[in-house]
C-alpha cells in the first residue's frame, strides 16, 4: 500500500524548490532580486522588513548570516519570495521554510518548473520531461528522508560507510538527483541506495571471442586461475562449486568462458532481450542467481558486498537515466583500466608525498565488457546501446583501511541530519581539535595531495564528493581513497617527463586535456561541487567564516607550493589562485539539449567567470 505523508511530501519538495532556486541562480539562469532590507536594533535577532511589496510582511533570519537576504522572484503574475544567505561563490543558500508564491505556502516542484519554464522559455517537452525526472527525485527523496529521521548527527558519524551512503543526500548540483527513469517503486525499493535492501547478482558465462578485458595478473595464471579468482570475490567456494556444476550442465569448456555478474534489473530488462542472439549460440549462458548479498552505493550502479565487505565493490552497467546519463559501462576504457589502476597505484605507492598523506588507491584490477553486435557499428547510435554488458571489479574501502579507520565519502562533509545539524560539525567537535586544525587535516589529506598528483604528473580524477573516499580516525580526516579510473582519471595533453613510466596502451587510452581544463577536475569537481556546499555549514553552525575556510585553504596549497619549488613553471599552469575562474553549469546543459538520445555524453557549459573565494589576500596570515 502507497501511504505517502502529505507533511513529508511538503519538505520534500520546499527543499526541492530550495535547492533549484540555488542552483538556477547561481547557473545564472534565474536573476533573483535581493530586496531592500531595513535593520532594527535588537541584537539577538535582525529582523528584516521588506519596502515597496504588498505581498511581504517581514521576516527574520539567523542572527549569524551576515549576508542575509530576502529574495523576490517574478514569473508573469506569481511571485516568490524567499530568505537566503549569500555565500563566498556568489551562491544562495536558500531557507525552504520562508518559500512562498503569491503569500502562499508548500507550493511543488512541478509548479515552480512551469514557472520557471515560463520565464526561460522552456521548451513543453523539455519541461514535461523535466517534471518526470523531478518527480522521480521526490519520490526517492521521501524514502530518503523517512530513513533520515532515524538518526541524530551523532549516530551518523558513528555508521559504517556503507551504511552512511544510504543516508547521504546524493548529487548538491543536479536538481533531479535521483531521476533514474524507468525505475517504478519495485526497482526502487529493491536496488536503490537509499533503500538499502541486499540483493544478490545475476550471474552469466560469455564467451571469451565476445568479451574485451581488461585484467591484472593474467600472464601469472591460467584462465580458469583468473575465473575462480574473480569469483571468489563475489561468492563463497560452496556456491562456486555449484555454479561450475551449473556451467558443466551445457557441456563447454571453461577455457572458453569469462563468468561475470549482471545487474537483475539489467539482466531482465536489457540482456536478455538485447543479446537474445548470443543466448541462442551460447556466447552468453544463464546460469542464475548465486553469490553474496550486495547493496548500491551512491552512484548506484557500484555495489558493495555486504555479506563480506573487505571483499571487492562490484561496478555493473544499468542502463537507467540517473543525473545526467545513462549509467552503462563503456568498452573503451576496459582494456587499459586493470593496467591504469595498477600503474597509479604504484606511483602513489613510490611517492614520499602522498605516502606521507596516506593517500590510496582502489584498485579497479579487473574489467570485462561485451558490446553489442546489433549496435557496435552504427557510428552515431545512442552511447547507452553499447554500455550494457560488462563488469569492473574493484577494491572495496574496507580492504584498506588500517585499525580503527573508518571509509567515508566526501559526500558526508556536506551532509545534515534531519533537523538541518551538520555532519561535518559533530566530527569537529567529536574529534576536540578547533576547526581550523581539522581543516588542515582535511585539506593536506584531500585537495594537496590531488594537486600534488595533478601538478608532479599531470594527472587528474573529477574529484567530487562521490568519488573521494575520506579515510577517517577518530573523526579526524587521515587519508584519501581514490577510485573510478574507466574514464574519470585524465592527464594533461603535455608530455611531461614523469610519464616516462606510463605504458603507451594505457597513455593512448587516457582522456588529455590541456593543463587549463585539467585544472577543474579539482577547482570545479571538489572546490565548486564538494566544498562550496560544506564552507556556509561551518560559517553558520561554528562562526567559522567562508573568508577564512578558502584562505586557509589557499594557505595550504601555497605552503604545498612552498615545499615544490622545481614545480614553480606546473603551479602556473594549474593556478588554483587565480582572481577569476571559470565557471561551470551543468543543469543549464539539460535546458538546451533536451532528453533526445545522444551519441556522447553532454558537456557542460559555461557562465560568467567566478570571483576566485581562493585568490589570496592580502592580510591574511
Ligand atoms: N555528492 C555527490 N557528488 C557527485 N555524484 C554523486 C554524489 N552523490 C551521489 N552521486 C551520484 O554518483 C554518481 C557519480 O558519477 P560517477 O561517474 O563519478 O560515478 P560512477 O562511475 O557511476 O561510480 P563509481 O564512482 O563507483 O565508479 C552519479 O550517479 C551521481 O548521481
Ligand atoms: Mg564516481
Amino acid at each position: 500500500m502507497i501511504n505517502i505523508s502529505q507533511g513529508q511530501w511538503q519538505q520534500v519538495n520546499n527543499t526541492l524548490n530550495a535547492k533549484i532556486f540555488s542552483e538556477l541562480h547561481y547557473e545564472e539562469l534565474l536573476i533573483i532580486e535581493k530586496l531592500k532590507i531595513n535593520h532594527c536594533k535588537n541584537e539577538q535577532k535582525r529582523h528584516l522588513s521588506i519596502e515597496n511589496t504588498e505581498t511581504t510582511q517581514g521576516v527574520e533570519l539567523a542572527v549569524n548570516a551576515k549576508n542575509a537576504h530576502v529574495c523576490q522572484w517574478i514569473s508573469g503574475d506569481n511571485v516568490w519570495q524567499f530568505n537566503a544567505v549569500e555565500c563566498i561563490w556568489g551562491n544562495l543558500v536558500v531557507d525552504e521554510k520562508s518559500l512562498t508564491r503569491n503569500g502562499q505556502v508548500n507550493i511543488v516542484s512541478a509548479e515552480l518548473l512551469a514557472d520557471i519554464a515560463h520565464v526561460i522559455k522552456l521548451d513543453d517537452i523539455i519541461l514535461g520531461n523535466l517534471i518526470e525526472e523531478i518527480q522521480q527525485t521526490l519520490f526517492a527523496d521521501l524514502i530518503a528522508t523517512e530513513k533520515l529521521a532515524q538518526y541524530d548527527t551523532d549516530t551518523l558519524s558513528k555508521l559504517s560507510g556503507v551504511a552512511l551512503q544510504a543516508l547521504l543526500k546524493g548529487h548538491p548540483k543536479v536538481l533531479a538527483n535521483k531521476d533514474r527513469l524507468g525505475w517504478g517503486t519495485d526497482e526502487l525499493n529493491r536496488y536503490s541506495p537509499e533503500a538499502a535492501n541486499p540483493f544478490q547478482l545475476h550471474f552469466i558465462a560469455v564467451h571469451k571471442k565476445i568479451a574485451t578485458t581488461g585484467i591484472e595478473k593474467l600472464d601469472t595464471e591460467n584462465h580458469q586461475q583468473t575465473v575462480k579468482r574473480m569469483l571468489a570475490e563475489m561468492m563463497s567456494e560452496a556456491q562456486m562449486i555449484t555454479l561450475f556444476e551449473v556451467f558443466s550442465t551445457q557441456q563447454k569448456d571453461l577455457n572458453d568462458y569469462w563468468i561475470i555478474p549482471t545487474h537483475p534489473w539489467q539482466f531482465q530488462h536489457f540482456i536478455v532481450p538485447q543479446f537474445t542472439a548470443q543466448f541462442a549460440d551460447d556466447s552468453l549462458i544463464d546460469l542464475g542467481v548465486t553469490g553474496d548479498n550486495y547493496q548500491a552505493q551512491q552512484s548506484i550502479r557500484t555495489l558493495s558486498n555486504i555479506s563480506r565487505p573487505k571483499n571487492n565493490d562490484v561496478k555493473l552497467p544499468i542502463t537507467i537515466l540517473n543525473t545526467s546519463c545513462y549509467r552503462g559501462i563503456p568498452g573503451k576504457y576496459i582494456t587499459s583500466g586493470a593496467a591504469l589502476s595498477e600503474f597509479i597505484q604504484h606511483l602513489c605507492g613510490e611517492d614520499d608525498f602522498l605516502q606521507h598523506a596516506n593517500f590510496k588507491v582502489l584498485k579497479e584490477w579487473a574489467g570485462i565488457h561485451v558490446s553489442n553486435p546489433n549496435q557496435a557499428n552504427i557510428a552515431q547510435t545512442p552511447y547507452r546501446y553499447n554500455e550494457m554488458l560488462g563488469v569492473i571489479l574493484r577494491q572495496s574501502p574496507e580492504a584498506v583501511l588500517q585499525g580503527q579507520q573508518q571509509d567515508k565519502l566526501a559526500a558526508a562533509l556536506m551532509q545534515t541530519d534531519a533537523q538541518g545539524q551538520s555532519l561535518i560539525k559533530q566530527y569537529i567537535t567529536a574529534s576536540g581539535l578547533t576547526v581550523e586544525s581539522w581543516l588542515t587535516q582535511l585539506f593536506d589529506t584531500t585537495v594537496i595531495p590531488l594537486y600534488h598528483l595533478m601538478c608532479k604528473y599531470g594527472l587528474a580524477l573529477v574529484a567530487h564528493g562521490q568519488n573521494l573516499t575520506l579515510l577517517m580516525e577518530d573523526n579526524v580526516p587521515k587519508g584519501l581513497a581514490i577510485k573510478d579510473f574507466h574514464g574519470d582519471l585524465r592527464i594533461v595533453d603535455q608530455a611531461f617527463p614523469e610519464h616516462q613510466g606510463l605504458p603507451g596502451a594505457i597513455a593512448a587510452q587516457l582522456t588529455k586535456l590541456p593543463a587549463q581544463y585539467l585544472l577543474h577536475d579539482l577547482y570545479t569537481g571538489h572546490f565548486v561541487t564538494v566544498l562550496r556546499f560544506v564552507s556556509p555549514y561551518l560559517a553558520d553552525e561554528m562562526t567559522y567564516s567562508e573568508e577564512d575556510f578558502y584562505q586557509l585553504l589557499a594557505q595550504r596549497i601555497l605552503h604545498y607550493q612552498s615545499q615544490y619549488p622545481e614545480l614553480q613553471e606546473r603551479f602556473q599552469q594549474f593556478d588554483l589562485l587565480a582572481e577569476t575562474m571559470e565557471k561551470v553549469c551543468i543543469n543549464r546543459v539539460r535546458f538546451n539539449v533536451g532528453y533526445q538520445d545522444t551519441s556522447e555524453r553532454l558537456l557542460p557549459v559555461l557562465a560568467t567567470p567566478l570571483n576566485n573565494p581562493l585568490y589570496p589576500i592580502a592580510g591574511y596570515q
